[in-house]
């Protein structure tokens, strides 16, 4: 797995996806599909863009207790994803079920990702309503290391958190990081925004991309742009 751009097919409906996918002809772009699309449309829908080609990171977020989070995972394995998630804070126990329920009995397994914090919880919010008082940047590595003690693959962060995730559970562990803009474009409601190249030098290994492709007028040549910025 190299440096490539993730697109967040944030859509409501099978229909909206596949013609966004279409666009794109021969081209096969790595895709991320969430909870909205994935709890509309099912496992069919993951089936479908399989299908037709695509790598796929299904965001799904998974926390809960160990034994109902193996056995979910050992259902998302046979979906065949590349890259699958869970949050950290459902502890180590949780996070090596998971490895274990995603294992297929080849030893072969979609890679797996942590959410650390979420970048929509601040400092204040994690000190008011979670009464986790550390730094939020030291909570971050913090779970970043719990998730590789129990064989994870790497985190989704913010570009700003990938370098320092990097030197702390090495250059293997794997960053994907949101919250990516174009230099002259809207950062819409995210708070904290890089450029791909700056991603691209800060050391993320997949930045995941949503509607400054999905909704641009030539998403094609959005992606495109991105790539170029990005990995090239
Ligand atoms: O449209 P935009 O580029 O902001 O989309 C970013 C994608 O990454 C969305 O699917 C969003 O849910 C996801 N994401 C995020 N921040 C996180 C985790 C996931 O923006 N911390």
């Amino acid at each position: 797995m190299g440096k490539d751009v993730i697109i967040a097919c944030d859509f409501a409906s099978r229909e909206q996806t596949l013609a966004f996918l279409d666009r794109f002809e021969g081209e096969k772009p790595f895709v991320k599909i969430g909870m909205e699309l994935f709890y509309a449309e099912g496992p069919g829908m993951v089936r479908e863009i399989r299908k037709r080609g695509h790598r796929i990171f299904l965001d799904l977020k998974l926390h809960d207790i160990p034994n109902t989070v193996k056995k979910a995972m050992s259902v998302l394995r046979d979906l065949d994803v590349d890259i699958t998630n869970l949050h950290a804070a459902g502890t180590i126990a949780m996070m090596e079920a998971a490895v274990e329920g995603l294992t297929r009995p080849d030893g072969t397994r979609p890679l797996l990702i942590a959410v650390t914090q979420l970048t929509s919880t601040d400092q204040a919010a994690m000190e008011r309503d979670l009464w986790i008082d550390r730094p939020l940047d030291q909570v971050v590595l913090h779970y970043a290391k719990n998730a590789r003690q129990a064989g994870l693959d790497g985190v989704v962060c913010s570009p700003l958190e990938a370098g320092r995730v990097h030197e702390v559970c090495g250059a293997d562990f794997l960053t994907v990081t949101p919250g990516v803009r174009f230099a002259d474009a809207a950062a819409d409601d995210q708070k904290r925004v890089m450029t791909p190249a700056e991603a691209r030098r800060i050391g993320s290994d997949y930045i995941v991309v949503g509607r400054p492709i999905t909704q641009a007028e030539d998403p094609v040549a959005a992606w495109e742009r991105c790539r170029r910025e990005f990995v090239d």
